[in-house]
């Protein structure tokens, strides 16, 4: 039997309840998800690729599946095909997010044929959350306890300070 391995790119910087949600709707869908935090440096992001692992597995922790957390540098395609997944997991807030994701997809898929992008819609509870309101928030001394787990809000209020 062929076992469907799908990577869920992102940045994760940090991760939130929005991410959570799309890797929920993920698990039932894969057989094994690998979740790819990119090193992004043009993002600019405030955590090491380490810290956004790691804060991932601990949000992961009590979830059923299969899943893998890696940190990756580099095309998404060739981060794929080393971990043998052919499925690209994406989430989509708004129809905003629509244009900039279906490009992306046809990038990669031109780049690697057996790769295919599956868009999962997300919840009405998490479609407005995006990390760099969440650290806005943080950074302005708000609760982001709505967005992110506790472990999360922790860690950024700890580097904000
Ligand atoms: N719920 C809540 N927030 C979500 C979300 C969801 N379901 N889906 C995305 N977001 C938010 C993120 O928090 C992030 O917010 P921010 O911009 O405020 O930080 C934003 O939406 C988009 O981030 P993300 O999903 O992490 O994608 P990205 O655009 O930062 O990263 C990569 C995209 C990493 C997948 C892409 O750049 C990539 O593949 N890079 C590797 C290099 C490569 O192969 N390039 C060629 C691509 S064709």
């Amino acid at each position: 039997m062929v076992k469907h391995i799908g990577i869920y790119p992102g940045t994760f910087d940090p991760i939130t309840l929005g991410h959570m949600d799309i890797i929920k709707k993920a698990l039932k869908i894969v057989d094994e998800l690998i979740i790819a935090v990119a090193s992004h440096p043009g993002k600019g992001p405030i955590f090491s690729v380490d810290e956004r692992v790691e804060m991932i597995k601990e949000d992961i922790k009590n979830l059923k599946g299969k899943i893998k957390v890696i940190g990756f540098e580099g095309l998404l395609v060739e981060c794929a095909r080393e971990n043998n997944a052919y499925i690209i997991i994406r989430g989509l807030r708004a129809v905003s997010d629509f244009e900039y994701e279906f490009q992306m997809s046809g990038m990669n898929t031109r780049m690697n044929p057996e790769l295919q992008t599956i868009f999962l819609p997300a919840s009405e509870s998490t479609h407005f959350v995006a990390s760099r309101f969440v650290k806005e928030i943080a950074r302005l001394g708000g609760d982001v306890t709505e967005f992110v787990s506790k472990n999360v809000a922790k860690k950024l209020k700890k580097y904000f300070g």
